[in-house]
């Protein structure tokens, strides 16, 4: 087919616009530029960074990533370089690689979150994604993510900070109410939603007799948590049908991706899958690309069923 008359992958959240849905998830694709020589980075539509903290963070102690049969654990701990790095050294080389720059803000505190709002707020980035969901911190993290009066405390004041960029706050599926802490969310002025972040899980040594991790929990992603994160997704969208959500979950091949914008997904992330075969989510654009054509779609956001 002639690529004029192809079909249009392009989209729009909250004034920020993304050539197609296909976004590399937060702490699987470093800044962007460390893939530049393996993969075509410009064709996607857009790159989260690792969880960014306001000062820098060295991580967790012990072992960092666990495979399991259909999956992989981490415990990784916000390793990062601290946001004035990141603003200064990382960001100009992200910000000229084309997609879109979704930078993804962790913290401790409702002040550290509030501030690393702020120096977001002025800087060149196209999007927060505001992460209270991160299973593999002792502090702040999972814990702002778990309850909905937790989730709007912090969701609030960093809405209020920010006057340039739209907030979208990534969800933990470890809440016990999903939907209230989504609705806490969208209450405190979250443009969108993107979900899931890891789920809490354990590994034991059973030659060393002791929890593979120093935290003892870790955080499970990759192609076992694909059909949850899916099921969670499709729940939201029942719920609020006006808001826009980004999948995240297992998604390894465009079949997979599909299924999320079915569900009635505005876009997709791809997190774990990238480690095991880089050009995957290269792969997935051109998948939607031809679903699109053999369905006689013209637009992706034509793609949901919901
Ligand atoms: C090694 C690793 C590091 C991660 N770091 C972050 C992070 O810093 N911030 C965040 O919000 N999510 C982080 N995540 C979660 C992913 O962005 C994603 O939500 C999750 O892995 C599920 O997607 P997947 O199954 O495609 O990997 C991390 C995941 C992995 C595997």
């Amino acid at each position: 087919m002639n690529k004029i008359s192809g079909p249009d992958l392009s989209f729009a959240v909250a004034g920020v616009n993304f050539k197609n849905p296909v976004i590399a998830a937060s702490g699987t694709f470093g800044y962007g530029s460390e893939y530049t020589s393996i993969i075509d980075v410009k064709k996607l539509g857009g790159i989260c960074t690792k969880g960014l903290t306001l000062m820098p963070r060295a991580g967790n102690n012990g072992m960092r990533l666990h495979e399991t049969p259909a999956g992989l654990m981490n415990s990784i701990g916000w390793e990062n370089p601290g946001l004035e790095v990141f603003l200064e050294k990382e960001l100009p080389r992200l910000r000229i690689l084309g997609p879109a720059v979704i930078a993804n803000l962790s913290g401790s505190s409702i002040e550290e979150y509030t501030e690393g709002a702020r120096l977001l707020d002025a800087s060149s980035v196209d999007m927060i994604e505001l992460n209270i969901s991160c299973p593999n911190v002792k502090a702040g993290g999972m814990s702002f993510g778990l309850e909905p009066e937790a989730a709007l405390s912090v969701a609030e004041p960093v809405r209020r900070v920010l006057s340039h960029k739209p907030l979208m706050v990534k969800l933990s599926p470890n809440a016990p109410d999903l939907i209230a802490v989504a609705r806490a969310c969208i209450n405190a002025g979250a443009d969108a939603l993107s979900l899931v972040n890891t789920f809490k899980a354990l590994a034991i040594d059973i030659h060393k007799r002791k929890p593979v991790f120093d935290n003892i929990s870790a955080g499970l992603s990759g192609p076992a948590i694909r059909p949850i994160a899916l099921r969670m997704v499709w729940e939201l969208r029942e719920v609020f049908p006006s808001v826009p959500i980004v999948g995240v979950g297992g998604i390894s091949a465009s079949v997979d991706a599909l299924e999320f914008l079915l569900a009635g997904a505005a876009a997709i992330q791809v997190g774990s899958a990238t480690f095991v075969h880089p050009a995957t989510m290269i792969e997935i654009i051109g998948g939607i690309e031809e679903y699109m054509i053999q369905y006689g779609y013209h637009s992706i956001g034509e793609l949901s069923i919901r």
